[in-house]
């Protein structure tokens, strides 16, 4: 089965999911302000409660955050700045678009796919808003292309997944990795002073639904590995094992597309790792970016209530790292 990208509907794939209702009209400074501090925050009831991963509580909770954390805001009101020349020459360069609008368009599908396996109303339900949100990326980053006629390749029609629990695993831990990297490239274009305040605020309300987003599926991960028999959780494991190393081999290369005369397109796969000159005029050390990623990181998670599990593999390796990379980096000086 394949879906056109304008095809898509979580409602009608997801049996039971009911389309968010958004306000009408163009919501006011207090009203954004309201919601964005909604979106950041969350604490369950009764904070001294323990939690044991995998109970009845634990989905209550993650499921409860997520849907209380909602942003309410509209593509379709969003504003866009006019950039000058040389801001908007910076922009439509970024090799990304295109894999960002595809990854939106394959996440949507990925999620509301396994959604629909689910026999969990509540987890179904909130796997599906995550599908409905991540399909409204895909609104924003459209929005945005259109405006400052960023040139695409078309794109290609999105396939319904074959394992749907694979899919969504892959879709789960790519956003564990690169929404760790882009925390970080975000606030170095921030402060770059690059780019116009205003189109930094646009994106403001994604970037921290991607962090909601893997909030939720490392809650997801440990409540379903939790309730798994002895053999279903070591080919769980298994799979896990085998998407990683899918991953990694992806990440190894970069991607490949053609454009509307049939050129070959390098679109970099691993720009949130290896971008940051793109989005900053200082000269940044690796060293100092993964710095970057690690304060965002906790940053962003922060609001929410510490009893929920936050994704752990990327700061952890990072983490590592640190030391390897400064000791290479203090070498370098010192021959300069
Ligand atoms: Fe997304
Ligand atoms: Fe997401």
């Amino acid at each position: 089965m394949t879906f056109q990208h304008e095809a898509f509907d979580t409602q009608s794939l997801v049996p039971g999911f009911h389309e968010p209702v958004l306000p009408t009209g163009e919501p006011d400074a207090a009203t954004i302000a309201a919601s964005e501090a909604r979106t950041r925050h969350w604490s369950g009831n009764d904070p001294q409660q323990r939690i044991k991963y995998g109970s009845d509580v634990h989905k209550q909770m993650m499921c409860r955050m997520f849907e209380e954390t909602f942003n309410p805001y509209r593509p379709s009101v969003l504003k866009w700045p006019t950039l000058d020349e040389a801001a908007l020459h910076r922009i439509t360069s970024l090799p990304i678009w295109d894999i960002a609008v595809q990854t939106e368009g394959k996440a949507r599908l990925r999620m509301a796919a396994y959604a629909r396996t689910l026999l969990d109303p509540q987890m179904r339900n909130a796997l599906a808003q995550n599908a409905w949100e991540e399909n409204r990326h895909k609104e924003v980053l459209s929005k945005m292309v259109q405006h400052y006629n960023i040139p695409l390749v078309p794109e290609p029609p999105y396939e319904y997944p074959k394992d749907p629990e694979w899919a969504y695993l892959v879709t789960g831990y790519s956003e564990c990795i690169d929404s760790f990297f882009a925390f970080g490239l975000f606030k170095v274009a921030h402060d770059s002073g690059l780019f116009p305040p205003e189109l930094i605020d646009t994106f403001e309300p994604v970037m921290q639904e991607e962090c909601r987003h893997i909030l939720l599926f490392a809650n997801w991960v440990a409540w379903h590995r939790a309730n798994l028999g002895f053999i279903k959780r070591i080919a769980f494991e298994w799979k896990v094992f085998r998407v990683w190393c899918f991953l990694g081999l992806e990440r190894m290369d970069l991607a490949k597309s053609l454009d509307a005369e049939g050129k070959e397109h390098a679109q970099d796969n691993n720009f949130t790792v290896n971008g940051a000159q793109s989005v900053t005029e200082k000269d940044l050390s690796v060293v100092e970016l993964m710095e970057w990623c690690l304060r965002e990181n906790d940053r962003r998670f922060a609001g929410y209530d510490q009893r929920l599990l936050r994704p752990t593999t990327m700061p952890f390796m990072v983490k590592c790292a640190l030391p390897v990379l400064k000791f290479f980096e203090r070498r370098k000086k010192a021959k300069k």
